[in-house]
């Protein structure tokens, strides 16, 4: 377990670089990542590499043990390259050009900057990929943040879409087929007369948008592979990964993770109201190799590039790294080291200000950073391991932007409904896709599957067969994989798994809710948004609408399949309402819970051969009890504790128990 900073020695005159590596030392430090957006350092100019300055900081750094993870800096193109090749500036949808200077001004399918990216990565990889205080390679940097998510409209990935296109489909007939262009005239009778959606994506045919989604993500995949393969050559026991964005929606990340050794990911919390937020993000991390992972990223100072956040207050920084942890987190890296005295980020702060004085921040920081080096060797052997999933496509989270139906149907903020209610109980869970192992779990939700290839739920149906629970929200099973309305009564393929057909379905505003009925309680909720009107064939009713014309019609069932159970949930409701159905669901599917636990205030749990580990961290500014049902050793202080725990503000608690 590595608590780490992010450094830019290239900020700094050289003269600053001893204190620099001291200090970190003495804040407990032993990972820096560095590199990422030198390549104007590392190559000077075209075919004059130079990496000694970063060997001299790595030197420094090494008296002290300090560990490195280092960026290939893709991300950042310099004006020497941009000079030799204009068109290697992404396009937008209007047809005008990002401008040099931006960070990630690339257009990914560029065959000279590709072989740049695989030079340099070579050339890194020889230097490197032996030495024994790098443990790692993060590639480029938030592959996908520029506006438009990583399409490039440029007439080279116009020639690179039609080629995919061609090879997706293999003819004419099958395309028009598929995006059924019989309608507004769309048929093409020759490749090269397709178009990229360069208006708004709304108004295009749907199949032609989400092919678009999918092809620019996958040319994003393959801009990636090309330094997998050159940094494999030469890394000996070195990880290779990417710092992602958590719940990030333009690039599939799936595939993006797929060829990469360990996930990891850029948490800023100060934006997020709410815990479920990072907890979210940590969760679809975590799940994209249902393992430990790590933040590149972790907020340490006010954030802002030209206004700023509010300063983190005393203890959001512990309780965000401690939360981290909990979540899985095997490394915390702390953006950044220092704050910038120029460029975008002046006011992106890090640990230090301007002024390089270690202050408030830095010795929290040396606390956290204390008390994870006494617990390291336990809760490094120790991981999350949940009980409960939550399964999602980035092919259904496309289809509902382009189309939401209801106008704030989100597929991450249905998530982040179960994610409260889990939460609530201290149930901890994965965030999964279709490749993952879905054996290890009890318990899947399905947010808006809207559409499914029948693989998908062949894998479903036999996780429930097996014995598991899967729950389906409003809109699963819509389309089919070209992104057509599925031609059966919906739920499509989901039909006979559901053992439920839908007739209607209404779209209820948020603030002007409709009810459901609880069948079990009688109990009443505000229920909104897309409403599936169910009809029974096999199942039995969970709930029923309580208001409008369809009042009393099934509004959720579950479906006995095999030795498990389908539930098809058709509105969404007020959180109470999954509260309740997730007692239920976690009662049935024999998983333990906590609880019920205040909003915000999370019981995490770590386990493994050095025995239990509950982190328990008190997201919000208020002081929290809570009672976690069990006694415990207080690692970060002294004596027992539990079941009934006081948490002060922003308070953290690492207990061990039986
Ligand atoms: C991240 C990015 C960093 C830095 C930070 C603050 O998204 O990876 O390089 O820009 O945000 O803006
Ligand atoms: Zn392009």
């Amino acid at each position: 377990m590595l608590i780490g900073a992010d450094y830019y020695p290239e900020h700094w005159p050289k003269d600053r670089w001893p204190t620099d590596a001291k200090l970190m030392h003495e804040a407990g430090i032993g990972l820096v990542r560095m590199g990422e957006f030198a390549w104007n350092r590392f190559e000077p100019e075209e075919g004059r590499y130079d990496f000694s300055w970063l060997d001299e900081v790595m030197r420094l750094q090494a008296r002290y043990g300090i560990r490195v993870i280092l960026g290939t800096p893709s991300a950042t193109p310099t004006a020497w390259q941009v000079a030799k090749w204009p068109d290697l500036l992404p396009m937008k949808a209007d047809g005008t050009t990002f401008p040099f200077g931006i960070r990630r001004h690339y257009c990914p399918q560029h065959e000279g900057y590709r072989d740049a990216c695989r030079r340099m990565a070579d050339a890194m990889a020889r230097r490197w990929g032996r030495s024994k205080q790098v443990i790692g390679w993060q590639i480029d940097n938030e592959f996908g943040a520029l506006d438009g998510g990583g399409t490039c409209f440029c007439p080279r990935c116009l020639r690179a879409w039609r080629a995919w296109l061609r090879r997706r489909y293999g003819t004419l007939d099958a395309l028009n087929e598929a995006w059924g262009a019989n309608f507004w005239a769309q048929q093409y009778t020759d490749w090269d007369q397709i178009v990229a959606p360069m208006q708004p994506v709304t108004s295009q045919n749907p199949g032609l948008a989400l092919d678009w989604r999918r092809f620019s993500s996958e040319g994003m995949v393959e801009f990636q592979q090309v330094q997998v393969d050159a940094l494999r050559a030469h890394a000996r026991d070195q990880f290779i990964s990417t710092n992602l964005m958590g719940m990030y929606e333009e690039l599939d990340y799936e595939a993006l993770a797929a060829p990469l050794d360990i996930a990891g990911w850029d948490n800023y919390p100060i934006w997020a109201a709410e815990a479920v937020d990072p907890a979210m993000g940590h969760a679809v991390t975590r799940g994209l190799k249902q393992r430990g992972f790590l933040v590149f990223e972790q907020q340490s100072g006010p954030a802002g590039w030209n206004s700023m956040t509010a300063a983190p207050r005393p203890g959001q920084i512990r309780m965000w790294t401690w939360q981290s942890i909990g979540h899985g987190a095997d490394a915390v890296v702390y953006f950044r080291w220092r704050a910038c005295r120029f460029g975008t980020e002046q006011y992106w702060h890090g640990i230090l200000g301007h002024d390089g004085v270690p202050r408030r921040r830095y010795k929290e920081v040396q606390r956290t950073a204390r008390e994870v080096a006494r617990l390291s060797k336990a809760l490094a052997a120790a991981q999350v391991r949940p009980q409960a999933a939550i399964w999602h496509t980035y092919d259904s989270n496309w289809v509902i932007r382009f189309q939401p139906g209801w106008d704030k149907m989100t597929l991450w903020d249905e998530a982040k409904r179960f994610g409260r209610a889990f939460a609530r109980r201290g149930i901890a869970y994965d965030v999964v896709t279709p490749k993952a192992d879905l054996a290890r779990y009890r318990l899947i939700v399905c947010p808006h599957a809207v559409i499914l290839r029948p693989d998908h739920v062949e894998a479903l149906r036999r996780f429930a067969e097996a014995g598991g629970t899967v729950v389906f929200t409003p809109r699963s099973g819509e389309r089919t994989w070209a992104n057509q309305v599925t031609p059966e009564p919906r739920p499509g393929l989901l039909r006979k798994l559901a053992g439920c057909s839908i007739g209607e379905y209404d779209m209820v505003r948020q603030d002007k809710p409709g009810q459901v009925e609880m069948a079990a309680t009688g109990r009443l909720y505000d229920a909104f948004g897309w409403c599936d009107l169910l009809e029974i064939e096999g199942a039995s009713v969970v709930a029923r609408y309580a208001a409008e014309f369809y009042s009393g019609t099934p509004a959720a069932t579950v479906n006995r399949v095999g030795k498990g159970r389908v539930y098809y949930i058709g509105a969404s409701a007020e959180d109470a309402f999954y509260d309740d159905l997730l007692s239920r669901l976690a009662e049935e599917a024999r998983i333990p819970t906590v609880g019920p636990l205040p909003p915000n205030v999370e019981v995490l749990e770590r386990r493994g051969k050095a025995g239990r580990f509950l982190i328990i961290v008190n997201y919000t500014g208020d002081a929290q009890s809570v009672d976690i049902g069990a006694k415990g050793k207080n690692l970060l202080g002294k004596g027992t504790v539990g079941p009934k725990i006081d948490l002060e503000p922003y308070g953290v608690r690492v207990i061990s128990v039986q």
